[in-house]
């Protein structure tokens, strides 16, 4: 008999639902009211009165889509961390009463996890999955990530950022330039038609396989404030050579710290995953890196970049077929070491 796990993502501002089949995909819905644009940046009791709004017609709405009836279900995998603890909330406890009222198991899902598991969803392309062991950039809004991926179960850090994540690199200079929330995709369009040679910013010197971000974010503000000075109309004369230059240092940092895991690990299956890995700039420079014959690369669909509960539910599949299963009094966590 056929395994059906519903997958429930609610850690930041988009809640979604998805149901599995296995590793088939049949349904993954996201619903974001954008209720955060005009603050630059997430506003975290406003995400959770928006999933709170919107959690139960999008498991309405994926069950439909799926063909699903809620009975068929086998279990409920929700992300349980990290995130933002009302978001976390709302996921938690709908997945716990779901769960209690068809009488099957809840699955927690690690969220940065769960963004790597998204190579392994069956969604009908012939993409192959990385193999064991591979290296995964896991680069989203709140984490900057080199995983050692050794199994669908058994990650090991062995970099992240000190400061500020890439994706709030994207958000923060995007914020400066006067763009609205969330900034990386904007600067991802602006960068199409600019010189990324065009303005240089300085990278940082951070020992091992760390990151950081918050010395860009600081350096561009001085840059602007400087260069307004001279000609108020410098951002919007020069927005997509900024955008372009911005994207190519904010790559190069990410680029050059995977080259040196690769070359310490001696790995050479690499991946990306999580909401920046739907850069261009990114997804190119891992394409060219395939080019000289280093690496095999995996590079996730689109849909499966950004947040989304297609993920969570095939993590929950993994830990499904382990039984792992959690107790109903578990609570969310909002750190990822925590
Ligand atoms: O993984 P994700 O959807 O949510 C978190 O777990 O944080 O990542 C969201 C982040 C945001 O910072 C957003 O600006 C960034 O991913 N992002 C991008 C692009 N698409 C999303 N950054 C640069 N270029 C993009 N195309
Ligand atoms: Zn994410």
């Amino acid at each position: 008999m056929s395994i059906y796990i519903l997958g429930i993502e609610s850690s930041c501002d988009d809640t979604s639902a998805a149901i599995i089949k296995e590793r088939k995909i049949l349904a993954n819905l996201i619903a974001n009211k954008n209720v955060h644009k005009d603050f630059g940046g997430v506003v975290p009791e406003l995400a959770s009165r928006a999933h709170q709004q919107n959690i139960i017609p999008v498991i309405n709405n994926v069950l439909t889509k799926a063909k699903i009836h809620k009975k068929q279900i086998n279990a409920v995998a929700f992300t349980n961390g990290p995130g933002l603890l009302g978001s976390l909330l709302v996921g938690t406890s709908f997945a716990k009463s779901f769960a209690l009222a068809l009488d099957i198991p809840i699955i927690t899902v690690n969220h940065m996890h769960a963004h790597i598991l998204a190579h392994f969803i069956e969604d009908g392309s012939e993409k192959e999955p990385p193999p064991f062991p591979f290296l995964c950039l896991t680069v989203s809004g709140g984490h900057t990530q080199i995983m050692l991926v050794k199994s669908h179960r058994d990650m090991q850090l062995i970099g992240q950022t000190i400061d500020d994540a890439a994706g709030e690199a994207f958000d923060k200079a995007a914020k400066i330039m006067g763009l609205p929330y969330p900034g990386g995709p904007l600067i991802d369009q602006y960068a199409k038609d600019g010189d990324p040679e065009a303005f240089s910013f300085p990278h940082p010197r951070v020992p091992g396989l760390d990151f950081s971000f918050s010395g860009l974010k600081t350096s561009i503000l001085y840059f602007l404030r400087d260069a307004l000075k001279h000609d108020p109309e410098f951002i919007r004369k020069n927005m997509h050579d900024l955008a372009a230059s911005i994207q190519h240092t904010i790559v190069s940092i990410l680029m050059d710290k995977v080259r040196a895991a690769a070359r310490q690990t001696g790995i050479r299956h690499l991946a990306i995953a999580g909401g920046v890995s739907a850069n261009s700039g990114l997804r190119n420079a891992f394409e060219a890196e395939k080019e000289t014959g280093n690496w095999e690369i995996y590079i996730p669909p689109f849909e499966y970049c950004t947040d989304n509960a297609a993920m969570i539910a095939i993590a929950g599949y993994f830990k499904y077929v382990d039984g792992d299963f959690a107790p109903q009094d578990t609570t969310p966590f909002t750190r990822y070491n925590d």
